[in-house]
């Protein structure tokens, strides 16, 4: 039998999380936290200033997010749930890993160049920076699972790159962690536009479903969800509407696609989006009213979030003395 997984992953503090971050990443950890030993869940919020932010609302939208992910069950007696900031080795080991991370890998990575495109003032180096940020935030855990959705897989090949590489030059000491992602629901698309990632950037209203949404707004974006001219409830190629919708019904009722298929051949498409909507609802209804109970006493949520820093800590503190002691520096410093 192989070890229990040590899972690491990072959440960004938007407070409008949507379906496509609740089944693809959201859903895995809650269900990682059953598996990892320990399972470590970060809310990024030294990744959040890479773009252009409001240093009030930063603080109110990491509040958001520690609620989200606490009503979407992830449970502090189970699992590390903290906040970036609060733990300094972050920040330290990011500069250390710099040495060993190739600025042209950086220059490659997709996101960098979506996201530098979009700026309209500044495209800072902490957006350049990104990535290494993020291979510290893993690799000070030793992790050896990383949960994301889809879009970060280039992300999780650069820091598995900049493990080797730190391995080779100093000395065997980091993990080379795996990327794991859902089967099904790594990519949930945008329901007005099915070739197009829900995403929180460039969102079409009508398009995302967001987890705190009214049972009657989800209704009603699923009823105009863009299908196809054809009649048929079946993935394909040129079914991007229905496949996606299809992808989501699955999800939320736990079954796989083939049982979704199996179950409406020969219904039409209207009766099929009013089941996915429902589906949706029972999926997120639940963590909604939950959230309304969360949300509002801050002081737990802080509290919460200082005890898994004291955790998080424990544990990256003396990777990164060693890190220090490899590379050429005293292991802690004064
Ligand atoms: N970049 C990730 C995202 O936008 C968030 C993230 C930051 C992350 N650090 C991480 C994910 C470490 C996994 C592991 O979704």
């Amino acid at each position: 039998m192989s070890a229990a997984p040590i899972i690491f992953s990072g959440i960004q503090p938007t407070g409008r999380k949507h379906l496509g971050n609740y089944i693809g990443a959201i859903r895995q950890y809650v269900e990682g936290q059953e598996r990892g030993e320990p399972a470590i869940f970060c809310i990024v919020d030294l990744h959040a200033i890479s773009v252009a932010y409001d240093p009030q609302e930063l603080r109110e939208r990491v509040y958001d997010t520690t609620a989200i992910l606490l009503a979407a069950g992830l449970d502090p007696a189970r699992c590390i749930l903290f906040r970036q900031s609060d733990v300094r080795e972050h920040t330290e080991l990011t500069w250390l890993l710099s040495a060993v991370t190739s600025h042209g890998d950086l220059n490659r990575m997709h996101q960098f160049k979506d996201k530098s495109a979009r700026q309209r003032e500044l495209v800072s180096a902490a957006l350049f920076y990104y990535p290494v940020l993020m291979a510290a935030d893993v690799l000070a855990y030793r992790a050896t699972e990383v949960p994301v959705g889809d879009d970060q897989r280039q992300h999780v090949e650069l820091m598995r790159e900049i493990a080797r590489r730190f391995n080779e030059r100093f000395g065997e000491l980091l993990v080379v962690p795996e990327l794991l992602i859902p089967e099904v629901g790594a990519r949930i698309m945008d329901l007005q536009e099915p070739e197009r990632k829900m995403s929180t950037s460039n969102a079409s209203e009508a398009g995302t479903v967001y987890v705190l949404d009214e049972p009657e707004a989800i209704r009603k974006k699923l009823g105009s969800a863009v299908t196809d001219s054809g009649r048929e409830v079946l993935r394909g190629e040129d079914k991007a509407g229905i496949t996606n919708l299809i992808d989501i019904l699955a999800v939320s009722r736990g079954i796989d696609q083939a049982a979704v298929e199996a179950e409406f051949a020969g219904a039409g498409y209207g009766d099929f989006k009013k089941a996915v909507a429902e589906g949706v609802v029972e999926l997120l209804a639940p963590v909604r009213e939950r959230y309304a109970e969360l949300r509002p006493d801050e002081a737990a949520l802080e509290a919460v979030l200082a005890a898994g820093a004291e955790k998080a800590r424990a544990i990256a503190a003396p990777t990164v003395a060693e890190v220090r002691e490899h590379m050429g520096f005293v292991p802690a410093p004064l």
